[in-house]
């Protein structure tokens, strides 16, 4: 496969640049293996100037703890404009998959908050993947710094490499991956804007991918317009917002009160939890979730809380895409919690302090309540950014 790869690669390779884009006419043909060759011919939109990744205009509560804390870019591998483009190039690129027909994008849609409307995603064979896609914003805020639902990858770095080897996401191999890319008529000279030179090595991959990835933050929320009036300080949870109507107020009051206790693990602005929890959804899985990785069973049912920004977009919700809908998720911590031995304690009758007995928490939210709640998270979308040309696909046809 390898050997067919490289012989037809070396179709002609043009490029000529023209004010904002440059054509790059290569094989970008997914017939591989068979006699036939095919060229197509490629567009890359790429703006003259760099957009801003490395310094985005964030809001003064993003500058501050608890969110600064939350931040995991390692110190040698900062955002920049560069880096974020070439990941953006990457994130986009058919090639990356074995047979050209997969991209990070293809489970990780911009309009759907960077995830997939599938339950399970399909891979570069037509496999299902294992679990649910997960929306990428704010996938630089997460204290621990750990990737996957099951926080297998101990970086953001590590876990760019994974979906391209997976042998049913992408199915190739490192090594074959930067043979491949450097044939690529583009690559050379993101990859020498980015990094100094053209040298293509999956280390630099995987760095342009994580910057790409963590610049994907999201701040223009109705959410963020309301707390953008608040007063350095005033709390968000029981300040009402006046660019909110009656019931997302409601929702948001509810969703930081001690009586939901959803911001225990999907705190701050961000909606994050600093590491994992088991929020009750079985009383056994099939998928232990931390617990199938480290094989300690006291971590069996805990899983990533990735933040709630663009919840509504991302459905189907949980790791295995099990609720269709946010007010099944809603109704799943009304009445549904199960009683997991390892069930997080703000989802425990009587919390850490609780009885021994597993008892879950029930909400005993009405209809209304339910409806604020779900309203409220609705604000967490972030349109602008699930439209900001930066984070969009720069290859036409
Ligand atoms: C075939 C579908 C598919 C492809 C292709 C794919 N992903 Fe994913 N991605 C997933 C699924 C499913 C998960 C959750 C897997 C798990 O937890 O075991 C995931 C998880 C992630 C996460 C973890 C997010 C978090 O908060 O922990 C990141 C980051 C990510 N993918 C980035 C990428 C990048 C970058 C690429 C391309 C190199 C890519 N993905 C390709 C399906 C895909
Ligand atoms: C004890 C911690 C905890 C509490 C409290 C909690 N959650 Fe969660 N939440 C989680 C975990 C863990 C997951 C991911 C579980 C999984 O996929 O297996 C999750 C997932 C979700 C998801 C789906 C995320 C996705 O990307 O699919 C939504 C929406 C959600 N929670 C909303 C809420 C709301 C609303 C409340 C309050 C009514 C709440 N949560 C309370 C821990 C918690």
């Amino acid at each position: 496969m390898t050997k067919n790869w490289l012989f037809l690669i070396v179709a002609m390779l043009t490029f000529s640049a023209c004010e904002d884009d440059y054509e790059v006419f290569g094989p970008l043909n997914d017939e591989l293996n068979t006699e036939e060759q095919t060229t197509d011919v490629v567009t890359l939109n790429l703006p003259d100037e760099l957009f801003n990744y490395a310094n985005p205009d964030l809001p003064f509560f993003f500058n501050a703890p608890p969110i600064q804390g939350q931040l995991n870019t390692p110190a040698n591998n900062p955002v920049t404009d560069e880096g974020a483009t070439l990941g953006r190039v990457l994130f986009y690129d058919k090639n990356m998959s074995a047979n050209n027909t997969v991209s990070c994008a293809s489970c990780h849609q911009q309009e759907h908050g960077f995830s997939d409307p599938l339950a399970f995603s399909i891979g570069f064979e037509g496999e299902f993947t294992g679990r649910n896609s997960m929306g990428l914003a704010q996938a630089a805020y997460y204290a621990n710094g750990r990737f996957f639902w099951d926080e297998r990858a101990a970086t953001l770095e590590a876990q760019t490499l994974m979906p391209i080897q997976d042998h049913i996401e992408m199915g190739m191999e490192l090594d074959e991956l930067e043979e491949k890319l450097s044939t690529l008529a583009y690559y050379p000279e993101l990859f020498e804007q980015t990094f100094g030179d053209a040298q293509i090595t999956s280390d630099r991959i995987s760095r342009a991918l994580s910057q790409f990835v963590r610049s994907m933050v999201s701040y223009t929320t109705k959410f963020d317009e309301g707390m953008a009036e608040l007063v350095p300080g005033q709390n968000p949870g029981i300040t009402p917002f006046s660019n909110y109507s009656e019931l997302e107020n409601l929702g948001k009051e509810l969703f930081f009160s001690a009586r939901t206790n959803c911001a225990t693990c999907h705190g701050t602005t961000n909606f994050v939890a600093p590491g994992p929890r088991n929020n009750g959804l079985d009383l056994v899985f099939e998928d232990n979730g931390l617990g199938d990785v480290s094989g300690a069973p006291q971590q069996n049912g805990l899983f990533k809380v990735n933040s709630l920004r663009n919840i509504a977009m991302t459905a189907p919700y949980m790791h295995d895409g099990r609720f269709a809908t946010l007010e099944e998720v809603i109704e799943h911590y009304n009445s549904g919690v199960q009683a997991h031995p390892n069930l997080s304690a703000t989802l425990r009758v009587g919390g850490a302090g609780g009885p021994n007995n597993v008892v879950p928490r029930v909400l005993n939210l009405n209809n209304e309540e339910k409806l604020a709640l779900k309203l409220f998270l609705e604000t967490l979308t972030d349109e602008p950014m699930l439209n900001d040309e930066k984070f969009s696909d720069p290859f036409g046809e």
